[in-house]
């Protein structure tokens, strides 16, 4: 496909509607049909007229769609490529370019053999030197890889939860609260064995050993807390994330604003979601922020229940890839859409980080 079918087909087509004189003014997409370039990416770049009458069609598209650049040259592209199934978003897609002069976005498109596939698609209005539109550029590609793999993904990331979840619930069961009551109870009666004891050396080795017990009951308290939040059963959410916060932020130097108004009931199901985002988002404030402050904040009201944290810290780029070891804002995004909700992140480097989960409630 060269120059000379291009001129031809658009010319021929457009002889009889008298536009010809529009045509020869688009050496951009002249250019762009002859160059060699073209035909070596690994994207479909598809060429039409305004009236959507197919111009030129790269080899990659001929690899893609399954039709030959001789079979639809002349053709109208939304029978080729879209077919009744997304017609309307198609119009949309027309209206969309009129306005704004591009479209991009992903929707689902036709093969020659009747399958069908979702591509990324980047349209966008050539225009002649007067700035009058002459014609329509359009680069696809299949995006089913990418979808399979995400969906892979997330099952992976499920499975993980999962597996967490189940891990936390054998610990939790193995340790029980049982060592931290025994080791009280023997804290008590050294206490007790002490006073009876003169002062001296023997009543101090006592106390030193009392203080370990309770360093180590402390240790034990905070690891149980880790695997299964108590609080969040006996002092409430609030608490529970208010807690996380003190401990996590306020141990780190960073100074924690915490407000909460729970006008609504929530849930244990989604008490230990929201307790668990809060825990990440927080953690990678900690990790990740250098932030002199973080502010959390919780709101239930109304059937919605809204997490927010918010730190001034150094943010970072959502568009760079992630160590593949990074789970945490992936393991946050799929713990919010467990419980119907969905999880944001505002954030550019330099400007902090602001995570937001939304929830609906009961
Ligand atoms: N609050 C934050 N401030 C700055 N960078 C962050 C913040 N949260 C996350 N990030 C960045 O996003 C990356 C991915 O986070 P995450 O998925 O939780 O994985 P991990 O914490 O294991 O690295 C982090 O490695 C960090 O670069
Ligand atoms: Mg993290």
């Amino acid at each position: 496909m060269g120059d000379d079918t291009l001129r031809d087909e658009t010319g021929a087509r457009r002889d009889g509607q008298g536009q010809r004189a529009e045509t020869e003014a688009a050496p951009e997409i002249e250019a762009l049909a002859a160059s060699a370039l073209l035909e070596q990416v690994h994207n479909a770049v598809i060429a039409t007229d305004m009236n959507g009458v197919i111009t030129s069609w790269n080899r990659f598209a001929e690899h893609l769609y399954g039709w030959a650049a001789s079979d639809v040259i002349g053709r109208d592209i939304l029978d080729v490529t879209v077919g009744a199934g997304s017609a309307a978003q198609a119009q949309e897609i027309m209206r969309s370019m009129a306005e704004q002069g591009s479209w991009e976005g992903e929707f689902e498109v036709l093969r020659k053999d009747g399958s069908r596939f979702v591509a990324h698609v980047i349209d966008a209005v050539v225009r002649d030197e007067r700035g009058i539109p002459v014609g329509v550029v359009g680069v696809s590609y299949d995006v089913t890889p990418r979808i399979r793999a995400e969906t892979e993904r997330d099952a992976l990331l499920q499975r993980l939860l999962e597996v967490r979840d189940e891990e936390r619930t054998r610990l939790t069961a193995l340790l029980g609260d049982e060592p931290v009551q025994v080791l009280t109870a023997a804290a008590t009666r050294l206490t007790t064995a002490r006073m009876r004891l003169e002062p001296g050396p023997n009543a101090d080795a006592i106390a030193d050993v009392e203080h370990m017990i309770e360093r180590e009951i402390q240790h034990l308290r905070h690891a149980l807390f880790d695997l299964e939040p108590h609080t969040l059963e006996r002092h409430g959410l609030a608490s529970a994330i208010e807690d996380v916060a003190d401990r996590q932020a306020g141990s780190a130097g960073i100074v924690v604003t915490f407000a909460s108004e729970l006008t609504d009931a929530v849930d244990d199901v989604r008490a230990l979601a929201v307790y668990r985002i809060a825990r990440e988002a927080i953690g990678n404030v900690l990790r990740h922020a250098s932030a002199r402050s973080v502010s959390v904040e919780l709101h239930a009201r109304a059937g919605r229940l809204t997490l927010q944290v918010r730190d001034d810290g150094i943010g970072f780029d959502r568009d760079t890839p992630r160590a593949a070891g990074s789970t945490g804002i992936a393991l946050m995004q799929l713990e919010c859409a467990r419980v119907g909700g969905t999880l944001t992140i505002e954030t550019s480097p330099g400007a902090g980080t602001e995570v937001v989960a939304r929830l609906p409630l009961g």
